[in-house]
């Protein structure tokens, strides 16, 4: 066994630790989801489209899964005997396009039978050459984690897998899932024109994030792509985390993107490559869309290539000690250019600069310890999800829910922002990137 693969099984060793903290049921979820996750990459390695009697599979076992409530019965019948017949979306009508995104098409829609409001979400057939033939993959993926745990108000719900014979994805499948809108929250920011949210209510919206990214990350699931444009916006302000389209389990064998994100929220060791990173890059992300929220603008961290992101995020919160430049395993081409300006930084006396960004104006010091918790770049000292609701600005801040100004006032929802995907090729020279702005 080579050095690298038994560090990262020492590794996972923590992560698991750190993830699995839920007790018996979350425990039963998270290796559900990993058993599914391998699953389905068993069949991509195996080089063939799934099957439909292998997609009704996968799908039934979803089903157990947004159903879990209890561990399997120890006899191993259940879920290979039972199989259940997929909804088609048939089922519901077609009440229009309410959002685009880089790999899917999302449809609000009613059940013809109940009157279920819906969304369904169909992966396209035209996006990046590289992941072109996994399509009914990433649908079944995101139905997974959002199955594991869509029952929480914060992440939104799980409905089905359905057929849809109109889709033109290899196969023909669609996600179905609750209706969140009227907005997502990068359209909510967009309209604001730059005007910052009132701490109170900024704290209103972090805590139900960082509520609903705990519970992810409780089922070993990592979202890797936390930004405004996945985060929707309900007309009572209420939001919830969407988009697990890019999502892994930190207890699958592995997951077919080493590096997934988008390059504006994304975490310094996620910008670094490293490929066993963990929830962490949640609290990261979910520190950009913290400081978005009370300033009204993304911090000047985007840069044009994953470096310049880097160098930018060094500039305002300092280049990282020794020991903790190591924990991000980056390349050792590296290591040169980042001593020197760690030197270089030490002799001017560089100070954190991210209380300019933020000032105690728009932010209050309970708030920037929340915020500063999340935007640390070891992430082995990051604030989580869960410690940071334990943090004073929560805890002594319990009466958030009363909202006196809408912020969400538009009924139109629309996709933007920057995604950027780069696939999992070994050598980490070479790889073939994917990135679009969409309006
Ligand atoms: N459940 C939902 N209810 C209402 N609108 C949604 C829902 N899911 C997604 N959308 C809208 O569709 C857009 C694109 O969906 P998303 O899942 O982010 O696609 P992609 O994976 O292509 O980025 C979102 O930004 C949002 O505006
Ligand atoms: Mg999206």
């Amino acid at each position: 066994m080579s050095e690298a693969t038994t560090t990262m099984d020492v590794d996972a060793g923590t992560r698991a630790k750190r993830a699995a903290t839920g007790g018996e049921e979350r425990t039963v979820v998270a290796s559900r989801v990993a058993a599914i996750c391998d699953m389905i990459e068993h069949h991509r390695e195996a080089g063939k489209p799934l099957t439909s009697s292998q997609v009704a599979t996968i799908s039934s076992m979803i089903d157990d899964v947004a159903g879990t409530k209890a561990p399997p019965p120890r006899t191993g019948r259940r879920s290979s005997k039972k199989k259940r017949c997929m909804i088609s979306v048939g089922s519901y009508e077609d009440e229009g396009v309410v959002g685009e995104g880089r790999f899917g098409v999302v449809f609000r829609a009613r059940h013809r039978g109940t009157g279920q409001d819906a969304a369904v979400k169909s992966y396209r057939s035209d996006y990046d050459d590289s992941i072109k033939d996994d399509g009914t993959r990433m649908l079944l993926r995101e139905a997974c984690f959002m199955a594991a745990c869509g029952a929480h108000p914060s992440v939104v719900g799980f409905h089905a897998v359905a057929c849809n014979p109109w889709s033109s994805n290899n196969g023909g499948y669609s996600l179905v899932m609750e209706y969140v809108g009227p907005s997502n929250l990068g359209q909510v920011l967009d309209d604001r024109e730059g005007r910052p949210l009132p701490e109170a209510e900024a704290r209103r919206m972090m805590r139900q994030l960082l509520d609903g990214a705990a519970a992810m990350h409780q089922h070993g699931i990592v979202h890797r792509d936390i930004k405004p444009g996945n985060i929707l916006v309900v007309a009572d302000n209420n939001v919830k985390i969407g988009d697990l389209g890019l999502a892994k389990s930190m207890h699958e064998k592995a997951a077919p993107f080493f590096m997934a994100g988008t390059r504006g929220y994304m975490a310094p060791e996620m910008l670094l490559w490293t490929e066993d990173h963990d929830a962490a890059v949640d609290a990261w992300s979910l520190g950009c869309v913290m400081a978005e929220l009370v300033t009204g603008k993304m911090l000047p961290f985007e840069g044009k290539d994953e470096m310049d992101q880097l160098y930018k995020i060094f500039d305002v919160v300092g280049v990282p000690g020794k020991r903790a430049w190591r924990a991000m395993k980056p390349h050792e081409d590296l290591d040169d250019d980042v001593q020197q300006w760690r030197a270089r930084q030490r002799r001017l006396g560089h100070r954190n600069r991210l209380r300019e960004m933020v000032p105690e104006e728009v932010l209050s010091r309970d708030g920037f310890e929340v915020l500063k918790g999340l935007l640390t770049t070891d992430p082995k000292k990051r604030l989580t999800a869960a410690d940071a609701l334990r943090c004073p600005w929560f805890a002594n801040n319990s009466n958030d829910d009363v909202v006196d100004t809408p912020v969400a006032d538009t009924a139109a929802s629309r996709f933007q922002g920057q995604q950027v995907v780069v696939t999992g090729l070994a050598d980490r020279h070479v790889i073939r990137w994917a990135c679009a702005r969409i309006s």
